[in-house]
């Protein structure tokens, strides 16, 4: 089989007002950049001609700006699923003109396969190489690219000449079947490859093939300072007391690390502290803190859905493929998040909250509970089926202005039947058997900040007590007072008590 090789440009324009496009990736990582940012131009020129034209998109997790940046800014996207980072994307959702529906990243190849999210019409894959028998080897990622490859009307493939082809190999793409078919996924140990290294099409379905030479967009690294280098300390602490106590068994349990800063913190905090063995992780996304520590012989293995990475980082790997071949496996999210073989493995999970509350629910996604941050992403796919779910954030935000330890979340995403573990610079909660009420003073006394503590007591002394003594007109008493006065320290609860 030949293909259509074409221009970025040229695949742009064969897209129609209305579609909806299925992509490749999962952050930055192996997502399409050139066909997308092409789109966008012609996006712009349509607007500007009077022509209505706006598309959906799907992809495994976030994008690079080449999507979610600029198909924002030319007002070209209707409707988004299931996580995005983007600055833009978030202004323009939360002005109401992006539906954005916000899914458990484990569950997307899932709802697409049911038809929940609609028929995806375009799937544009980044490959590293494509073979004439329609093998598709894809790039940083494996995210939803089975399931859209299979279902979608038509595929453009992007040949990154960015990406190594010394990444065949190092993926393991397997899709569950529907109910009632479908089998337990065979995976009992984090390294356990069970499908293939390619996606397999009919090649007619390839229609375009866009030749491109695109760095990955991905975030910058930040070193870690004194408040997250605390909090990774407390989590390392933590997970050596829980392997003293025979809790987590002396060799260990695989762990799964969240997105940001304070993951990398944890991480490397993890990674010094002699006692804890050398260790795996079942996680969706690896970043640098992993690479480095699989160097360092400290991870002895990573399942992964992407490599989240620095592009330098990138190459090193590429330039050391030898050493990293049997070090990790690059899986599709839907069995690099699944919840059968997190409880299976017995993962740790370990991710950010935004804000937490005094009885351990988290909330993840929203400020002040109107505005969209990013998304729950993987988070509650760890966390609802983790050995043990561990939460950590900085005791308060936007210099102290803020505790985020509040008397009641203001937007819910993981419940305290789920959170384990709360952690901040502060100190550790830990949650686990713990009745509400003995939560409470767990986490005012270890996680709050010192300027909170008092505020937060004195809310439990205007609350009507009960199995959650809460004062349902005071709960969401500090985030008023900081949208009104800018400052949760000038909350006032005499207001709350006649
Ligand atoms: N109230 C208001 N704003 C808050 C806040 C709070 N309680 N806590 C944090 N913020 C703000 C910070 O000030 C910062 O704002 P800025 O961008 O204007 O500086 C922003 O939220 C991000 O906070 P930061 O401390 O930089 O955290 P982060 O980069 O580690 O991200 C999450 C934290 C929760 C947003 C991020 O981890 C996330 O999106 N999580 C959900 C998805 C997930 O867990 N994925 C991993 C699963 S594998």
């Amino acid at each position: 089989m030949s293909y259509k090789y074409m221009s970025a440009a040229a695949a742009a324009s064969l897209i129609h007002d209305g579609e909806l496009l299925g992509l490749s990736g999962f952050t930055p990582a192996g997502s399409p950049k050139g066909i997308l940012s092409e789109l966008a131009l012609l996006a712009e020129k349509k607007h500007a001609l009077g022509e209505h034209f706006q598309v959906g998109v799907i992809s495994g997790a976030s994008t690079g700006d080449s999507c979610d940046g600029k198909l924002s800014r030319a007002k070209a996207l209707s409707f988004r699923a299931p996580y995005t980072t983007n600055v833009d994307f978030r202004k323009a959702v939360n002005n109401n003109e992006i539906n954005y529906t916000d899914i458990h990243l484990s569950q997307v190849a899932q709802r697409i396969r049911s038809g929940f999210l609609g028929r995806i019409n375009t799937a544009i894959i980044e490959a590293c190489d494509v073979t004439a028998e329609g093998r598709i080897y894809l790039t940083a990622a494996g995210g939803i690219s089975p399931t859209i490859a299979r279902l979608s009307d038509r595929i453009f493939i992007e040949l990154n000449a960015a990406h190594s082809k010394s990444l065949i190999g190092m993926h393991d793409l397997y899709e569950m079947e529907r109910p009632p078919y479908r089998q337990p996924i065979p995976i009992t140990t984090a390294s356990d490859r069970i499908g293939l290294p390619y996606i397999q099409v009919e090649p007619s379905k390839i229609k375009a093939i866009v030749e491109v030479d695109l760095p990955d967009e991905a975030r910058s690294f930040v070193e870690p300072d004194e408040v997250t280098t605390l909090i990774g300390e407390n989590v390392a602490n933590f997970l050596i007391s829980d392997m003293h106590t025979g809790t987590i068994p002396s060799t260990f349990l695989p762990l799964q690390s969240g997105v940001g800063n304070i993951a990398n913190a944890v991480l490397s905090a993890l990674g010094k502290d002699p006692t804890i063995p050398p260790f795996e992780m079942y996680t969706e996304v690896i970043q640098n803190s992993v690479i480095k520590l699989i160097k360092e012989g400290r991870i002895k293995f990573g399942s992964t859905c992407s490599l989240t990475v620095t592009n330098d980082c990138l190459q090193d790997i590429y330039d050391n493929m030898d050493f990293f071949r049997n070090k990790f496996i690059i899986r599709p999210s839907e069995i690099s998040n699944s919840p059968e073989v997190v409880r299976r493995l017995g993962v740790i999970s370990m991710n950010t909250a935004i804000e937490a509350d005094i009885y351990g629910n988290v909330n993840s996604t929203h400020i002040c509970g109107t505005k969209m941050m990013n998304g729950i992403g993987g988070s509650g796919d760890f966390t609802r089926n983790a050995y043990i779910s561990i939460f950590s954030c900085p005791s308060t935000a936007k210099g102290g202005k803020i505790s985020s330890i509040v008397p009641m979340v203001s937007h819910l995403d993981h419940s305290e039947h789920s959170v384990n573990v709360l952690i901040t610079e502060q100190g550790v909660a830990d949650l686990r058997g713990k009745s509400p009420m003995e939560r409470a003073k767990a986490v005012i006394e270890n996680c709050a900040h010192p300027d909170y503590k008092q505020l937060l007591w004195d809310y439990l002394k205007i609350s009507t007590k009960g199995q959650t003594s809460h004062n349902l007109s005071a709960a969401f008493g500090m985030h008023q007072v900081f949208l009104e006065q800018g400052d949760m320290h000038l909350i006032d609860w005499g207001k709350y008590t006649h």
